[in-house]
């Protein structure tokens, strides 16, 4: 592992260490997308945010055989979610790839839960300006609530083009030996590789809450880690939602100039920056 500076973690030690709440079991994104902008024909070193891991998965089968893929997640139970899925892919028999979390879980019992879908019913309003309580009818009440947590977002096949495809997982199975995990923040993990290290950075859509010079600085240290020409994909989110905090991916694009960084191209919210040669 040339340019790695610490040891990550492999599959077992990741089975043996980690788990707790699930966020991500399954992608939305569209992976066929994002690959598309990869070189299948070289070996690469990509550092890939983790999630449910399917996308982790899919890029170790897109490439060349001796890629790195380097997942890395806040989160340690979306790990162990990576961790287990490649354990279910080294069965040879597998005709179609599709993970349950509840096989997963009972198969691993204790060690991961679904988040919870987090709804809060509404039994009364308050004027605020009146400070008055407001009845509301029991029709109102029992019919709406808010949401403050949407729970877990669950695999679904459709969104992961080679589910069944019985040679592309074989050439995952292949390579799961160059699959490693790191438990890191986005804006530390640059401490984990040297500079010029990388050819891919993937960001999925990992927001940036606040785009303060110091966390601006951070994700620069990040970009220098990839090599001339090496490429940082990820996602936009909904353009039109106000008053949300931006992914980073959107940052990158915004400040393009700042951080050396070309436009390779952008389909619906899938993105693809080159680092200046
Ligand atoms: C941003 S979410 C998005 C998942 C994606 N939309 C999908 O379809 O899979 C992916 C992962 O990023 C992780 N994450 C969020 N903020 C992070 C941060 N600051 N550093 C590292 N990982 C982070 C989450 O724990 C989550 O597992």
């Amino acid at each position: 592992m040339v340019g790695v500076n610490k040891k990550p973690m492999k599959i077992k030690e990741v089975l043996d260490a980690y788990g707790g709440f699930v966020r991500y079991f399954g992608t939305t994104e569209l992976m066929q997308n994002m690959v598309a902008y990869v070189d299948p024909k070289k070996p690469l070193q990509i550092l890939a945010c983790c999630g449910g891991g399917d996308q982790s998965l899919t890029f170790l089968g897109h490439c060349q055989k001796g890629t790195e893929v380097y997942a890395f997640d806040l989160n340690p139970a979306q790990l162990f979610v990576l961790a287990c899925k490649a354990v279910y892919l080294e069965d040879t028999k597998l005709k179609v790839f599709d993970p349950t979390f509840d096989r997963i879980s009972r198969l691993h019992l204790g060690r991961i839960r679904k988040l919870p879908r987090n709804v809060q019913k509404i039994t009364k309003l308050v004027n605020l300006r009146g400070n008055k309580n407001i009845d509301l009818k029991e029709d109102f009440r029992e019919k709406f609530g808010f949401e403050i947590d949407s729970g877990l977002f669950d695999f679904k096949p459709q969104s992961l083009h080679w589910v069944k495809d019985r040679r592309f997982m074989a050439a995952i199975r292949k390579q799961l030996h160059h699959l490693n995990f790191i438990r890191e923040d986005v804006l530390y993990i640059s401490d984990w590789f040297a500079k010029g290290s990388l050819d891919v950075i993937y960001l999925s859509d990992i927001p940036l809450h606040n785009a303060i010079p110091y966390y601006l600085e951070r994700l620069n240290t990040l970009i220098l880690r990839l090599k001339p020409g090496g490429l940082v994909m990820g996602n936009t989110e909904d353009l039109n939602e106000l008053d949300r905090n931006p992914t980073i991916m959107e940052i990158l694009l915004n400040y393009q100039d700042l951080f050396g960084l070309k436009l390779v191209g952008q389909r619906k919210k899938s993105l693809c920056l080159r680092r200046n040669q």
